[in-house]
């Protein structure tokens, strides 16, 4: 069947810009970011993920995408078509196994994350943030992560919502929201951030983010900032090459991808910006409190400000709303193989898949992770995080980069680049052939080696 009928076409390249952003920016930018920025001592940490996103993060980027355009089909076909293309063993159609299986390992934590941010939305419009402390807010967020029927029912809805709108179809599904919710996310963002230059401690915040202080940094820190390039992109699990298959032909690949990697990026810095004043500012706060940063010093910035109560209220709705459009692209490359080569309808084929990531989402909340005091015990948050973030996507990325640097015909990429004689095409190529695999495979060894070996 035609591929544009099976799965839908993005209208226009715009169209395509606002979904892949709507995939990019989420959880990742707004709750992940600012915590392992804290957790990684900040400054260098910080420096270290904007080498990784303009090395490694954007260049690959294109190449993933430009695998989608050749293929036009799910990443798994995508990659058997172009393989089959440049001559190549079958094996490297696991790039986009192994992306299907990332994909719904992190829908397992992210949806039962972006279910606190649900729960968030009715404590703020109830009014629960009122004149809160830190202290306070910290302890009932500690108590929220307790209540495990409550954890269940947010992680429930979210899922439903996520099947919803991908078994519809993405490009009628999200789109629309995306496209009308996505500039007051930006816009709540910058209030937050002008409420922590007035009230919170917004030097402290600066200098903490930004001040590149390297004996902080170890070797694990680096590894984190070079997964989390890759899962703030959306990249290296082939949601990108999803999205770069329903990609129109004409559309410039280059530009396009650097507006959405310097959108993402700057959602996450002005995120950290609003977070951090408050957590410097605010007595019993610390930078490296963890994942539930943001669920502690959001609430006490809204609490204490004029009409604290709609903003917070409209600001955790947006949060949930960035999250479902990421979430959409998780689920997404699994069910469009599913549809193509099992012949399954599109709502059969999202109900299996996200039974699936609810299945690890309950493992995440039964395990009792994300609390302080940890009794020994599996982890699964932690270890579907580790595995997906820092072993799974930057693998994902190090293949998609040789093979589109190195066994793809040269012609092809530069007709799907279109960029005929271009400078910057020969730059681009440069980096995707020497400086990002071999930058993340050094990462990746170094910092393995430390925590496993060492
Ligand atoms: N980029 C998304 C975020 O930052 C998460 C994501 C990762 C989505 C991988 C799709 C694929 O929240």
């Amino acid at each position: 069947m035609d591929q544009r009928k099976m799965h839908g076409m993005w209208g226009s390249r715009w169209t395509f810009i606002l979904a892949a952003t709507g995939s990019a920016v989420g959880l990742g930018n707004i709750w992940k970011f600012p915590y392992i920025a804290g957790e990684n001592g900040g400054g260098a940490f910080v420096l270290v993920y904007l080498v990784c996103i303009a090395l490694v993060g954007i260049p690959v980027m294109m190449a993933e995408v430009l695998i989608g355009r050749r293929g036009r089909m799910s990443p798994i076909n995508a990659m058997r078509y172009v393989t089959r293309e440049a001559g190549l063993h079958s094996g490297w159609t696991s790039i986009g196994w192994m992306g299907v299986l990332a994909g719904l390992m992190i829908m397992a934590f992210y949806s039962v994350v972006a279910g606190w941010a649900l729960n968030y939305v009715v404590e703020a419009g109830s009014g629960a943030f009122n004149g809160t402390s830190g202290e306070i807010a910290g302890g009932a967020f500690g108590e929220f992560l307790q209540d495990k029927s409550k954890l269940t029912l947010w992680h429930s809805l979210f899922s439903v919502m996520t099947l919803v709108v991908v078994a519809a179809g993405v490009t009628r599904g999200l789109g629309m929201v995306a496209r009308v919710l996505m500039p007051f996310l930006f816009v709540v963002l910058i209030l937050l951030l002008a409420y922590g230059f007035k009230n919170g401690d917004f030097g402290a915040a600066f200098n903490f983010l930004f001040d590149f202080k390297f004996d902080k940094l170890t070797w694990g820190g680096v590894l984190v900032a070079l997964g989390h390039a890759f899962f703030t992109l959306s990249l290296g699990m082939g949601a990108i090459m999803a999205y770069g298959a329903y990609m129109p032909g004409h559309a410039s690949l280059g530009r396009t991808i650097i507006t959405v990697g310097l959108l993402d990026t700057l959602v996450a810095l002005i995120a950290g910006m609003a977070i951090f004043p408050i957590v410097f500012g605010t007595p019993g706060l610390e930078a490296g409190a963890g994942p539930g940063l943001m669920f502690v010093s959001l609430p006490v910035a809204f609490g204490n400000m004029a009409a604290g109560q709609l903003f917070g209220t409209l600001f955790f709705v947006l949060v949930a709303v960035a999250a479902w459009s990421s979430a959409v692209s998780l689920i997404e490359p699994g069910v469009a193989w599913l549809v193509e080569s099992k012949k399954f309808n599109r709502i059969t084929a999202t109900t299996a898949l996200t039974l699936l990531a609810w299945l690890g989402g309950m493992g995440c909340i039964w395990s009792n992770n994300w609390l302080e005091d940890k009794p020994a015990g599996v982890y699964v948050f932690e270890s579907l995080d580790f595995l997906t973030s820092q072993i799974m996507l930057p693998l994902g990325g190090l293949f998609i980069a040789i093979f589109v640097g190195w066994l793809m015909r040269r012609a092809i990429v530069c007709s799907e680049m279109d960029a005929e004689g271009h400078p910057l095409f020969d730059i681009w190529l440069f980096v995707v052939r020497y400086v990002s695999p071999i930058l993340i495979a050094i990462v990746m060894i170094l910092s393995l080696y430390n925590k496993f070996v060492a």
